[in-house]
């Protein structure tokens, strides 16, 4: 008994104690972490972090454009976030003629700053624990169904209520899978500009080759800047806006970090699934991620092969390539770090030892059955997560299906139709129309289409298939005559047809409309999986959230009997989040070490003319050979570019400000070391590693490489 107790308790441990440099905190309950902050070196107070009634680090760290975050580096509203999280910004303002993804952007005065229609930065402005009101009304004998309901009336009415009392906007998100509930105040900006970029050969230097991978030379940084209306509102784009006066911005270090220094990164983190049970992750990481890795693979190569061929179509397929390519290494990466770590197995003796826990006592019922429970609910789940996995991956990376689907309103106009709702229509159609045919390049589309069809086909059998599928299986010679007469046939295509039918609409034309092979296509794609899998889906899901939530508060309790002192983190969920960790190298395998940082020496090494994503420019070579790099050089007389420390970031967290023991900018993180790629689901402290890019290479490019000097001016810097 006593052994069997030792050994729970191992592996209990493993799991159980969060270790120092694992977790991504709730700024607001940060006090708990203070004393193990100031322990491994802080020298603030977490009241400097967060603080509601004075100004704090919390004024300067936003949400950029819904998925990366930003910091304010000024007190006129200047916002450093990565190159690639302000990519699709960087590619939306560049042409043949002015091509910043390729020469970069600098502008020299306010007048010279770029707007960007529709994005955000989005700066917490409090936040409340709401979980009682949000539960009230659950009982025991509430059912799962019933319960969703309550919560969901009940946060309608809480933010409805306090609405009327404040002017910030207002979420609730749910915290511990649904455990705890938080109200979150935002200030949501919505003039945004655009100020500066490097090219990207030193913004996306490495490309997506080194993407996910130590040791890194990316200068993955842009500049944005705040605007506000004279009166200090955040409105929308105005002419007369002038830059935001923001209570607090961070002062920027140039004094570098060493082996073992502190850090803490403060910033979005997306999503994590920390506490699933071993099932969830095997197919996760064995069932689902290899067919997305697969099917994004087969793609990608097709674009690559046309990048390569046009320069127009490289940039017009730069930020798709991008997206794509970045799921399709990262779980690469995860699903080798889950196999050489042993994660399933990890996970499944903690399950093992969690069962028995809930066995040792009759209060701990409702946690016994639950490792069953899961291992059944994940069966039935699969089909249909591979289902949609299919779908997403094959049929709705046709990109003339999913820009007909713009078309379906006007496909249905009347007669009847009032005429100021058709024009309505049109317009909108107009506008997709022109975003959609500045980045499409039809031989792609056409090539990528005969390619996931044929792998829909090969890979779900017919009763997991939109019907459209089994008519090319039963009246086609092969897919590629189907695809052919698609391409042929639909107006969807093309520029000029989609033009004509807009510039000349009327009501008789949408029989036209309805009939188009491509609009078809979709609709049917689309009917197979709201009827067949999505209900599947919602119920299944419903069903692993409810047990998710019993889960993780059993999971909670243990850990709470154990560390009195130290609570457990929450799964990310794009809440405003703290995570600190030591600066440091690693071992990822047997006699290989990583030094913690890169130095422009470095990128002369990958220099290849021939290779996109390793040229370098003269001037940036010039820079070197001068080594002209004023007080940005590191002591040791090198210029520092990117560098790693055991912080727990996820997706979400780039761009975000990685700060030192006085609360000083460091740099900005931007990745993860492919080694530990699979912290997402399981956060291993050897290898698990954030990297940032160095702040001093960040003004090295601002001031000595580009000469937008007036940027530097605005900082405070602290030698
Ligand atoms: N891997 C990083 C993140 O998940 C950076 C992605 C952008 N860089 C790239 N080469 N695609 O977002
Ligand atoms: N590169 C990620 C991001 O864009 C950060 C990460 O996943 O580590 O948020």
């Amino acid at each position: 008994m006593k052994k069997i107790f030792l050994s729970l308790f191992i592996v209990m441990s493993v799991f159980m104690n969060v270790r120092a440099d694992e977790g991504m905190w709730i700024p607001m309950l940060l006090q708990n972490n203070e004393k193990e902050m100031q322990e491994m070196g802080m020298n603030i107070t977490v009241e400097d972090i967060y603080s509601i009634n004075n100004s704090s680090m919390k004024d300067a760290v936003v949400l950029f454009g819904g998925g990366c975050t930003g910091e304010i580096v000024s007190d006129k509203g200047l916002l450093f976030t990565n190159h690639h999280c302000g990519f699709d910004w960087i590619q939306h303002h560049s042409t043949v003629e002015h091509d910043y993804l390729t020469d970069g952007f600098w502008a020299m005065s306010f007048e010279e700053e770029l707007p960007c229609p529709g994005l955000t930065a989005v700066m917490l402005k409090k936040m409340e624990d709401v979980t009682d009101r949000v539960l009230a009304g659950v009982e025991k004998s509430t059912t799962t169904e019933e319960r969703a309901e309550i919560v969901k009336n009940n946060i309608a009415k809480i933010i409805e209520e306090t609405s009327a009392t404040t002017d910030y906007e207002l979420e609730i998100k749910s915290f511990y899978h649904g455990n705890k509930y938080y109200m979150i105040y935002n200030e949501v900006f919505k003039d945004v500009r655009m100020v500066g970029t490097p090219p990207s050969n030193i913004g996306k230097f490495g490309g997506d080759t080194d993407n996910w991978v130590w040791p890194r030379h990316t200068g993955d940084f842009s500049i944005f800047r705040i605007y506000v209306s004279p009166e200090g509102k955040a409105v929308e784009y105005n002419e007369d806006n002038v830059p935001y006066k923001p209570a607090y911005h961070f002062p920027i270090s140039l004094k570098g970090v060493e082996e073992g220094d502190f850090t803490f990164v403060f910033g979005y983190p997306a999503r994590t699934n920390e506490y699933l049970p071993s099932v969830a992750v095997n197919q996760e990481a064995n069932v689902i991620y290899p067919v997305s890795v697969d099917l994004r693979g087969k793609i990608l190569d097709i674009y690559n092969k046309y990048q390569e061929k046009d320069p127009k179509v490289r940039i017009q397929y730069a930020s798709k390539h991008a997206h794509l390519g970045n799921g399709w290494k990262k779980w690469m990466g995860v699903i080798e770090g889950i196999n050489n770590f042993k994660g399933v197995e990890k996970k499944h003796a903690f399950d093992k030892a969690f069962t028995k826990w809930a066995n040792y006592s009759r209060s701990r019922g409702a946690y016994l059955e639950l490792i069953k429970d899961f291992n059944r609910v994940y069966a039935e789940y699969e089909p249909y997560r591979l289902a949609t996995t299919y779908l997403s991956e094959t049929a709705l990376q046709i990109e003339v299906l999913t820009f007909a689907a713009n078309f379906n309103a006007l496909a249905q106009v009347t007669k009847d139709t009032p005429q100021e709702q058709i024009d309505a229509l049109v317009a909108e159609a107009r506008e997709a129309a022109k975003v959609f045919f500045k980045d499409y390049y039809q031989p792609i589309d056409q090539e990528v289409a005969a390619m996931v069809l044929q792998e829909y086909i090969n890979n779900q059998p017919a009763d997991f298939r939109p019907e459209l599928l089994n008519t090319i299986v039963e009246k086609y010679d092969n897919v590629q005559a189907y695809v052919d007469e698609l391409f042929a046939k639909t107006m969807f295509a093309s520029e000029e047809n989609v033009n004509n039918l807009l510039d000349n609409f009327k009501a008789s034309k949408a029989k036209k409309i309805a009939k188009d092979p491509a609009l078809m296509a979709y609709k049917n794609v689309m009917d197979f999986y709201f009827t067949n899998v999505r209900p599947n889906v919602a119920k299944i899901s419903n069903e692993i959230s409810e047990l998710q939530r019993i889960f993780m508060r059993g999971q909670m309790e243990f850990h709470a009997e154990q560390n009195p002192d130290k609570m457990m983190y929450p799964d990310a969920n794009f809440s405003l989040r703290v995570t600190y960790g030591k600066v440091g190298g690693f071992s990822p395998r047997d006699a290989v070490h990583y030094k913690h940082y890169t130095t422009l020496d470095g990128i002369m090494q990958k220099e290849n003319p021939e290779i996109y994503d390793y040229v370098v420019t003269d001037r940036l070579r010039e820079l070197y050979e001068t080594k002209d790099y004023g007080r940005y050089a590191d002591k040791d007389g090198s210029m520092h570019v990117a560098f790693i420390a055991g912080n727990h970031t996820t997706g979400g967290n780039s761009g975000s400000p990685i700060l030192n023991a006085d609360g000083h900018l460091l740099g900005l993180n931007f990745d993860r070391t492919w080694e530990g790629t699979m912290s997402d689901l399981i956060y291993d402290p050897s290898i698990c590693k954030n990297i940032s890019v160095d702040v001093r290479y960040v003004l090295f490019i601002i001031d000595k490489y580009a000469g937008a000097t007036c940027l530097i001016d605005e900082m405070t810097i602290v030698e």
